[in-house]
Formats: C-alpha cells, structure tokens, sequence
C-alpha cells in the first residue's frame, strides 16, 4: 500500500450460472453474471514482522513471522506452468506451513495464499507485517463462486500490499490493465483450489457485470445487459461437481443422438439470452428470460442433473408464477429463480418464507454487481467492524 494508507477493504462479487452449466463443458455458450454478494476482505498492514490470516468462514487463524516465509526458490519457476506443478520440496514446506489445518477447503484457501504471497512477495523492512480477514456474505460450496471471489480478494490483496498495483487500481486510467492483472493470479489461486477450472468464475468477480462463454476462447462481456433481482435458494443437499460432469459425459457417450441435440439447444438458450439483452426491452426481455430458465432447467434435468430438493423449489416458487431452474452442478447446491419487476415484495417473501419452512436458504440479490474493488479506510473500521458489520453496512463501504 502508499505511505500513509494502513487499511484497506477489498470486495469481489460472487457468480451465478444463468444458462449453459454442464453444456460449458462441451464447448456450448454459457452466460454467467456476478451477485450483490460479495466477499469482503480487510487489509491491515503493520510492524510486528509478522503475517496473520484470519479466515473465520472456513475456520482459519494462523500466524507466521515473516523471517519464517521464505523459500530456496525464485518466483519465475514457481510462477511458470500449474501452480500445483512446483518441486515436492516446495509442497513439502507449504505443508509444514499450514500445520493441522485439515478440512479440503482450509487446505485450498491457506495453500492459495501461500502460493500468491511467494509470487507477489517484495523486499520490505524487517519490522513489515500484516493481517488479512476476509468475510463473505455467499455459501461456502454451494455453486455461487465463493471460493472465486476469495481468490480474486486475496490476489488483490497481495497485489496492493507489494505494489504491484494500485490501491485505487478499479478508478484509476489503467484500470482494465490492473484488473486483467488480478483476473491472471485469481485464475492461479482458483487452479491451486480447483485443479482445472476454466476460468469463467474469476473473470465474472473480478470484472463484474455478466459474461457469456465458450471453452478455450476468452469471455465476452453481455450487450445491453441489465440488472436484475433474484432470489437464490440454497437446498444444502451437498454435491460432487466432478462426479456430476463425468455423469453427463458417460451419458453422452451413451447416447449421443439423444444427449446432443439437448446440449446445442442449451447453447442456443444461451445465445437467446444474449440477444434478448442486446435487444434490451425490459419487458419482453423478463418474459423471454423467464421461458429460457424454464426450458434450460428442463434440459438439464433431462441430462440427469436434477435433484428432488431443486424439483421442491421449483414447485414451491411455481405456485407463485416465479420461474426457477438449478444453477451450477445441479444435484442439490443452488436453484435461481427470477423475480420480476411486477412481482410485489410480499409475494417474493411469502415464497422465501415456504422455501424456508422446507429447510432451504434464501438469498434476495440482485444480478450484475460490480467487479473487484479497494477502498481506503479510516482507523474506525477495523477487522472487529469487518466481522460485525450487516449486509448492507459491508456494502455501503466497499463499493
Ligand atoms: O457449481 P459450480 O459453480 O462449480 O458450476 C459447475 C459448472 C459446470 O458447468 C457443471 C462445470 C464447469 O466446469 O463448467
């Protein structure tokens, strides 16, 4: 950080699939848009000479001296090919580093960040240190991006605190540059987290807005797009992406005649949903949106991924002529449903409320918050305000 700035919040939004999961993976379009949920994360530099990372959602607080942090090893190497394909010794070291963290996701996070800290780290004084705490308002594992917009909050982070750019980097002329700059080392937390993912999910925390997407080809920024209010209902039925995916794909060996007409009509729902939005009448666009998830859903139940809770949303939020379709793996995780504007706030709480009584969670956001962003605080909001403040305290601050 500049001289003088000791404190900083950094935010990224989290992510929702509109249309195309499953299909994305066999080169089909998919569109996807960031969340007003967001990932928050405070930045406190210091002069105990020493490095704390306080993750409360995933249970972590570990505390290192600095003089401690340091590898036989030069950052191009570890910096060039798959994070994951450093030297064994290297590895080795990480693992004494993170101690008897043991849960997978405290093993990815502090692995993400150890990784970035030893590829952005500079010279400082001896006396240099600081503390990272992050809080996010997304479920953790649920298909909405959270371990992305940690990724994208903790490359931002480390990038500001050794100057690789600025604090003020989402307002300044270079803008574009700097954010290309964080997507590059999210999408390198998100493969030490991930393993292979495609990139998708950094880009739409770390720019913002929505995107559509084709495997192997970069993102396109949605034409005309507009917000929108949804609501997400997070079923908890846990769920395995990767045993998902292959599911599909054995289905589509199976029977391809039957599986690839449905995949290219997914592709051509996404299509649809981008020239809607190029088109931008909001209210044929609700209405054709509204018929696109309905049909994509129907597809997607047809691929095998469906789940009897995601079937329970949907008649629930049915009876209430809200549309709504599984987003992500399927399988349990997350269903979106689309509130339009005519519907009242009493409908859309008497159906959060049923939803509720069947045991899901809810979440009324919009669709299309802004990217990553950083701003300055004063000494007053400190980590225990991070970890106190409401919703919408948090994001009155950091945007
Ligand atoms: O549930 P998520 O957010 O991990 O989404 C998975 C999306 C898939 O299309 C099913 C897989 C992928 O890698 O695109």
């Amino acid at each position: 950080m500049t001289q003088g700035i000791k404190r900083a919040l950094i935010s990224a939004p989290g992510k929702v699939i509109l249309f195309g999961e499953h299909a994305v993976v066999h080169k089909k379009l998919a569109v996807a848009a960031s969340l007003g949920l967001r990932t928050y994360l405070h930045l406190e530099e210091n002069d105990t000479g020493k490095c704390r990372l306080h993750l409360p959602d995933v249970d972590i607080d570990l505390t290192w001296a600095l003089s401690d942090l340091t590898l036989d090893v030069d950052r191009v190497t570890l910096e060039t090919g798959h994070p994951m394909d450093i030297p064994e010794e290297i590895k080795k070291q990480f693992e004494k580093w993170m101690g008897v963290t043991q849960r997978e996701a405290q093993r990815q996070a502090v692995l993400a960040f150890l990784y970035l800290f030893f590829v952005l780290k500079t010279d400082k004084p001896t006396s240099f240190g600081f503390t990272i705490s992050t809080r996010s308002t997304l479920p953790v594992g649920a298909g909405l991006g959270s371990s992305a917009s940690f990724a994208t909050c903790i490359s931002t982070a480390l990038l500001v605190l050794f100057h690789h750019i600025p604090v003020g980097f989402a307002q300044s002329e270079k803008r574009e540059s700097h954010l290309d700059t964080v997507n590059r080392y999210a999408y390198k937390a998100e493969q030490v987290i991930h393993g292979n993912p495609s990139g998708l999910d950094n880009s739409v925390c770390t720019f913002g807005g929505a995107l559509s997407f084709r495997r192997g080809e970069r993102f396109v920024p949605l034409e005309g797009f507009q917000s929108l209010q949804l609501l997400l209902t997070n079923t908890k039925v846990p769920r395995s992406t990767s045993a998902l995916v292959a599911g599909v794909t054995a289905k589509k060996e199976k029977y391809p005649q039957v599986i690839d007409p449905i995949l290219e009509s997914i592709d051509n729902i996404s299509l649809r949903c981008c020239e809607a939005f190029k088109r931008s009448n909001k209210d044929s666009l609700a209405e054709e949106l509204e018929d696109l998830v309905d049909m994509n859903h129907c597809l997607l139940h047809a691929l095998g991924v469906s789940h009897g809770s995601l079937e329970k949303v949907r008649s629930v939020t049915g009876e209430y002529g809200v549309k709504t379709k599984l987003t992500g793996a399927g399988g349990g995780g997350c269903a979106l449903s689309i509130i339009r504007d005519d519907v009242n706030v009493e409908t859309t709480n008497l159906v959060a409320q049923k939803l509720a009584a069947e045991g899901f969670d809810c979440y009324r956001t919009s669709l299309g918050g802004s990217g990553v962003n950083a701003v300055v605080l004063d000494n007053s909001l400190d980590q225990a305000w991070l970890m106190s403040a409401d919703r919408e305290t948090l994001e009155m601050h950091a945007t």
